[in-house]
């Protein structure tokens, strides 16, 4: 009997010690949905729901359901704390009262990205269904355990038709890359390869950070083609920052000082459609491309809101990388360039009508430290495979070749 036993145990120690190997979790994968009305992004989060993508977004969000749990975290919980580290400009923030009847319940405050708004909310407990991937195809379905905020229906003004909350993806505790890397043990990083939206598909989230294959060319894996920033949070600010040291157009670097772009700084942000620019950076950048299109005898033609320069598109060049404009390049912080071509520049707002894609921010003064410098907004982002390392504090970015983009990926799932 003791000997049986001893076999038992052997064969489960042994058993224990192969399962990390031959068990590793793989990383997890949804679509990511462009909606055309708002040019916000969404994932579906479970049975039917969708939320907008929100890179900086420090908690999970929807609107309340029936089925949802009653709030079963206290206020003085570990997890009650994370979620009430950031709270929103103008919104209340968590406080624990000594009434014991509302000790009982962690109350937060959730914020709709775009307007702004927020209002209270519980935290409970829910599920991320989604698949796990190999990087190439969906893999097999999986139910990750999760802690999101439920707030009043009202919360959703402004937000995509169909979108039931806000899945935010900053670096805090819980937001979804840290809850999907702690119940799922994958790598505490995501990717995020967003597309232009319709007839191009969908683009693609991995949580865990990669492989990322995609049908042209099904052998290479981009995420080692990433090249290396610097990721920055800011006191109080969740949102990920990076550090551009200059601007150039076509390799004529435009009259705006590292000091410039550093009060403020530089937020990726997937709440704007484009990028925005404060007034001490768009004026001389303005000013540049406009001369620069001069000197290739592009026609200025009538603005279109919210666009300060537009083009007539008949004395524009069409190349495979966009309309044939001066190449924006950011030099970034660790010596790696971040470059955009026409196809990420200029826009099409109507026929015969492309916009530069880069624009004023309105209601802000020039040098005011409390904006950012430059907000990189989703035109900008889509077709670039980003990678946000929490761990290494990095962000890894690759440029799609022309002939391929982010809804190239297969999400048929392999049959066998
Ligand atoms: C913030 O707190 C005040 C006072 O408790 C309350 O009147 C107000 O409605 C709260 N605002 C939100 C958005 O919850
Ligand atoms: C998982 O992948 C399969 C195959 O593509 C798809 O039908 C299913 O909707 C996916 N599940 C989720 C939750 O995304
Ligand atoms: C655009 O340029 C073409 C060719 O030069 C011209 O025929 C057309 O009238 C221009 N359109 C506008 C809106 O100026
Ligand atoms: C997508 O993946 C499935 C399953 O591996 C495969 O049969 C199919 O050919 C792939 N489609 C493309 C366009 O590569």
């Amino acid at each position: 009997m003791a000997r049986l036993l001893y076999h038992v145990v052997l064969a489960v120690s042994l058993l224990a010690l192969a399962w990390p190997a031959s068990c590793q979790r793989l990383p997890v994968l949804v679509p990511v949905t462009k909606d055309r009305a708002t040019s916000l992004h969404t994932i579906p989060f479970h049975y039917g729901t969708n939320l907008v993508v929100d890179i900086a977004g420090p908690l999970v969000w929807s609107a309340c359901q029936s089925d949802h749990l009653p709030a079963e975290f206290p206020c003085n919980s570990e997890t009650c704390q994370l979620a009430s580290i950031y709270p929103a400009p103008g919104c209340n923030a968590t406080e624990c009262d000594h009434d014991e009847r509302k000790h009982r319940m962690c109350t937060v405050y959730p914020y709709n990205p775009v307007t702004g708004a927020c209002a209270a909310g519980s935290l409970v407990h829910t599920r991320f269904v989604a698949n796990t991937t190999n990087g190439k195809n969906p893999v097999e379905q999986v139910s990750v355990r999760a802690v999101s905020a439920c707030a009043t229906t009202k919360l959703l003004k402004s937000l995509p038709r169909g979108a039931t909350g806000v899945a935010g993806l900053a670096g805090s505790g819980v937001a979804l890359p840290a809850q999907v890397a702690s119940a799922q043990k994958v790598a505490k990083k995501f990717l995020l390869c967003l597309s232009r939206g319709g007839v191009y598909g969908d683009g693609v989230a991995i949580f865990g950070g990669g492989p990322l294959h995609l049908t042209a060319q099904p052998e290479t894996d981009y995420t080692q083609s990433l090249e290396y920033t610097p990721l920055f949070t800011k006191e109080g600010n969740p949102a990920y920052y990076v550090s551009v040291k200059s601007i150039a157009l076509e390799n004529t670097p435009v009259p705006v000082s590292t000091r410039t772009l550093d009060a403020g700084g530089v937020v990726l942000c997937t709440r704007v459609p484009y990028t925005f620019l404060r007034p001490d950076v768009y004026l001389p950048f303005a000013d540049a491309f406009r001369t620069a299109m001069k000197a290739q005898k592009a026609q200025e033609v009538k603005v279109v809101a919210p666009f300060g320069l537009c083009y007539n598109t008949s004395t524009l060049a069409n190349t495979r990388l966009g309309y044939l404009v001066p190449t924006v390049t950011l030099a970034l912080e660790g010596g790696k360039k971040w470059t955009m071509t026409g196809v990420h520049s200029m826009v099409d707002v109507k026929r015969g009508t492309a916009c530069l894609a880069f624009v004023q921010m309105k209601g802000v003064k020039a040098g005011d430290g409390k904006a950012p410098a430059v907000l990189i907004g989703g035109f900008q982002l889509e077709n670039f495979v980003l990678q946000f390392d929490l761990e290494k504090k990095r962000l890894g970015f690759f440029k799609l070749p022309f002939f391929t983009n982010c809804g190239h990926f297969n999400f048929t799932r392999r049959s066998g």
